[in-house]
């Protein structure tokens, strides 16, 4: 199978599972519950689940039982984007090429649809009816963590930070393995432990390599996407300001390289090495 094709049957498994966890309706707060499912279906990549699901299945694991983990990552993900356009934060009017959630929505609705994701995708994980309360515990820990202070939040923080003390290439790394890094990581090591591997077993190790580089890898290329299109604001501090183009894409292919290293011995390990690839070479 190819990856495109692999992609787009995870993106519909994943899809659908989302849409039986936002189920039920309520006349009573209907457009809040409309708020989720719009940014929950406005075209998403879904590369975040896509790692959790694939991951399960690379070390032999049961994808069906990954699903649940697999929903809550692209939860969060869903709610930190909400949160992010709103006017408070990176002020959007526009997401995926549409009316971002509070352009459609209004703030307040917004607000809410993000805490709503936020706090149901805690409840899915942990319930995950096809692993062990042990495995369910372990997978909403890492989520937390990777969700909050020391993770996406913090990074978000630091990315608020338009005037920096110091500003670095280190400081610059930081900040991307915070913001996008850290989700990215939860999102393979959820698939680890779907799959019974947990911190002891060597294979951990490989997988979590392999997310951070292809985390940073990610960020370097959106950075480049994103000044190409003219959307990186003259203050903030991207890949571009300690780099050019060319470096920044020499200093992606390296880690890449020691992505796609880190999964090649596996034998199942052929469509996250095209992932890897991909995420190396899109241009959207
Ligand atoms: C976009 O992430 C925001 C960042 C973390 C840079 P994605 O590119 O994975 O977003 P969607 O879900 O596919 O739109
Ligand atoms: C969004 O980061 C990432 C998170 C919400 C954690 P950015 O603000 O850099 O990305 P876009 O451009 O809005 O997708
Ligand atoms: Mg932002
Ligand atoms: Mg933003």
């Amino acid at each position: 199978m190819d990856l495109k094709k692999s992609i787009n049957e995870r993106a519909e498994q994943i899809g659908q599972a989302l849409s039986a966890y936002l189920g039920r309706d309520d006349s009573d707060f209907a457009e809040l519950l409309e708020a989720q499912r719009y940014s929950l279906f406005s075209g998403g990549k879904r590369i975040r689940p896509y790692l959790t699901l694939e991951f399960c299945k690379l070390f032999g694991g049961d994808e069906r039982a990954a699903l649940p983990y697999a929903c809550a990552i692209e939860m969060i993900h869903t709610y930190s984007l909400i949160h992010d356009d709103l006017p408070c934060m990176d002020d959007d009017d526009m997401r995926r090429g549409k009316p971002s959630c509070h352009a459609k929505y209004g703030e307040a609705t917004a607000l809410l649809a993000g805490d709503a994701l936020l706090t149901h995708a805690f409840g899915v994980c942990v319930g995950n009816p096809a692993l062990s309360a042990e495995q369910n515990v372990h997978a909403a820990a890492l989520l937390s963590e990777a969700a909050g202070n020391f993770g996406m939040i913090g990074g978000q923080a630091i990315d608020l930070d338009e005037q920096p003390e110091s500003p670095s290439f280190e400081r610059l790394l930081k900040l991307h393995s915070m913001k996008t890094g850290a989700l990215i990581r939860a999102a393979v090591l959820m698939g680890c432990i779907a799959a019974g591997v947990g911190e002891d077993d060597p294979r951990y190790a490989d997988a979590e390599l392999y997310a951070r580089r292809i985390g940073l890898t990610f960020q370097i290329v959106d950075d480049i996407l994103d000044a190409r299109e003219g959307e990186s604001p003259e203050e903030k501090e991207t890949f571009l300001t300690y780099m050019t183009e060319e470096e920044s894409y020499a200093y992606a292919r390296r880690l890449t390289d020691e992505a796609v290293a880190a999964v090649l011995g596996y034998e199942k390990g052929g469509m996250l090495v095209s992932f890897a690839e991909y995420l190396y070479g899109r241009s959207v």
